[in-house]
């Protein structure tokens, strides 16, 4: 949140998230889009790249982003430097917010959010990645690296999953605390492994 606000008022920002798989950069993403983007004049949230343009390309990201901040609005966009064209046109008068989360190709970026000067001032982007050389290459103006759970924070996700309740059932502390040491703060596997937990006996 910190990172979005700095810059005048009329600067365009970039602002990149990085860390590994599973560390909660697409959650951490969602949540920050969702506090702050009634701040914009539009708004649009482009969630797994990689896989979605691995699956169709670029096409049809650029035209989401269109359609979402203009509201509705469709556009036919012919191939992916067509679609460069009608972003730059049509949204550098526009305050937005974008989130473009896992990114993993240099050409996504450029595709998708070339430059600062294809938005309008006070815009922000925000683009999640594992791959931090990414962001170097790209016009980013900070770069927050994803945090993992303290052991506090990840004993309560361990518990919700496994005995859905915030704290582990009696007897059952040295028991969590082991599974919880050997995710080392990872959200992803104390989701994976509580969950698998739940409704088990200690023996299995
Ligand atoms: N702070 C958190 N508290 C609870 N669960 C979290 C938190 N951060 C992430 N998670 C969970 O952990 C998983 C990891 O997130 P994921 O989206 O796979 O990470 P990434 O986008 O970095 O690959 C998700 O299932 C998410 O619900
Ligand atoms: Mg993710």
């Amino acid at each position: 949140m910190s990172l979005l606000a700095i810059g005048s008022e009329d600067d365009v920002r970039f602002i990149g998230i990085w860390g590994m798989g599973g560390i909660g950069k697409t959650p951490l993403a969602r949540v920050v889009y969702d506090k702050v983007f009634n701040e914009f004049q539009g708004g649009c949230f482009i969630a797994n790249v990689m896989s979605e343009s691995e699956k169709c390309g670029l096409v049809p990201l650029q035209q989401k982003l269109i359609h979402e901040i203009l509201m509705g609005k469709s556009v036919y966009i012919r191939d992916d430097c067509d679609g460069v064209h009608m972003i730059k046109n049509r949204l550098c008068h526009k305050k937005i917010l974008l989130v473009l989360d896992d990114v993993d190709q240099f050409d996504q970026l450029e595709k998708l959010a070339g430059d600062s000067k294809w938005f309008g001032s006070g815009s922000r982007v925000i683009i999640t990645t594992k791959d931090r050389h990414l962001l170097g290459r790209h016009e980013v103006h900070e770069i927050y690296e994803a945090q993992g759970l303290k052991y506090i924070e990840a004993l309560r996700l361990f518990s919700l999953k496994a005995f859905k309740e915030r704290d582990p059932p009696k007897g059952y502390l040295d028991f969590s605390t082991s599974f919880v040491d050997y995710a080392k703060g990872l959200p992803l596997a104390i989701s994976v492994l509580g969950s698998l937990l739940y409704n088990r006996s200690k023996k299995e």
